[in-house]
């Protein structure tokens, strides 16, 4: 059956049809047509695909080197995405999901962003819990010139603390040096890639922009954010139990749709770890 690659969302989003599972591990020419379509389209919507685990893994190793951290998960290479902490202790840090952001942007080392991140619906939420996306490529391509000419040399200190505070608006004082352990990091806002294409760095993480005051950060930061995510420019993913999506997360940024924390949604995640420093 030939695989069929359809154009979803006006700036994001394609969803291929005709790929069954076990062509996924079987057919060799398969990786390198998907990578060209996540490199065109940012995210990329397999329906009712129904993968299991470790099938999931065994594809992600063909995109690149797969995440091994400890993921809540029996299966190496997944990550359990779950509000519920009897299924993920870690699952409080997953509320900043809620907000607009690349994964990895402040890693614990040296680790670059991740190249792409893969989700499969294991249970959904009753309402909410749909997972949005917007092209940061497509961002920076809809600056004006000036706008390109004056953001060139701004850099934007990213942290976790950013980003948690958006959730968790009054830390204690415990919860507030746990994230401090993690070190900051500096980042362009306009990364530069080596495919030679640019996009803005933007979401959650972004603390200040260096050399700026606070206030005027801010609004740019923001402003900037609300123009790559306005509606007309996102795709919003309604999962389905058994539904695969994967994006491009050097060019997209994503957020989750809030869903209650006793919610059954569950999703697992393979992350194909990055091999470009943002610059
Ligand atoms: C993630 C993430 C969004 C979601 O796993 O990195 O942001 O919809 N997930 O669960
Ligand atoms: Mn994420």
């Amino acid at each position: 059956m030939t695989i069929t690659i359809d154009k979803l969302g006006h700036e994001v989003g394609a969803e291929v049809i005709g790929l069954a599972p076990d062509r996924l591990l079987a057919d060799d020419s398969i990786p390198a047509i998907l990578m060209t379509a996540l490199e065109e389209y940012g995210v990329l919507v397999f329906r009712d695909l129904h993968l299991d685990p470790e099938t999931q893994v065994a594809f992600c190793r063909k995109l690149g080197q797969v995440d091994t951290s400890p993921g809540h998960h029996p299966v190496e290479g997944i990550y359990r995405v779950s509000l519920d902490t009897s299924k993920n202790s870690s699952a409080s840090y997953l509320r900043a999901t809620f907000d607009w952001h690349i994964d990895g942007c402040t890693p614990e080392d040296d680790a670059y962003p991740q190249m792409a991140t893969m989700l499969t619906a294991k249970a959904v939420a009753a309402s909410g819990g749909e997972t949005e996306f917007a092209s940061t490529y497509k961002a920076y391509e809809n600056l004006t010139a000036q706008e390109k000419l004056t953001l060139a040399p701004l850099r934007v200190v990213h942290s976790l603390e950013a980003s948690q505070r958006l959730v968790t608006a009054e830390p204690t004082p415990e919860q507030l040096s746990a994230w401090r352990e993690r070190p900051t990091k500096e980042h362009p806002l306009i990364w530069t890639h080596k495919s030679g294409r640019r996009s803005l760095v933007l979401g959650a993480s972004t603390d200040h922009v260096v050399d700026m005051s606070p206030d005027r950060s801010r609004a740019l930061l923001d402003g900037l954010l609300a123009r790559c995510a306005a509606p007309e420019r996102v795709y919003t993913h309604q999962w389905s139990v058994g539904d695969t999506v994967i994006w491009d997360n050097r060019g997209v940024i994503h957020r989750a749709a809030p869903y209650p924390a006793d919610s059954p949604r569950e999703m697992l995640r393979t992350t194909v770890l990055g091999e470009e420093p943002i610059r």
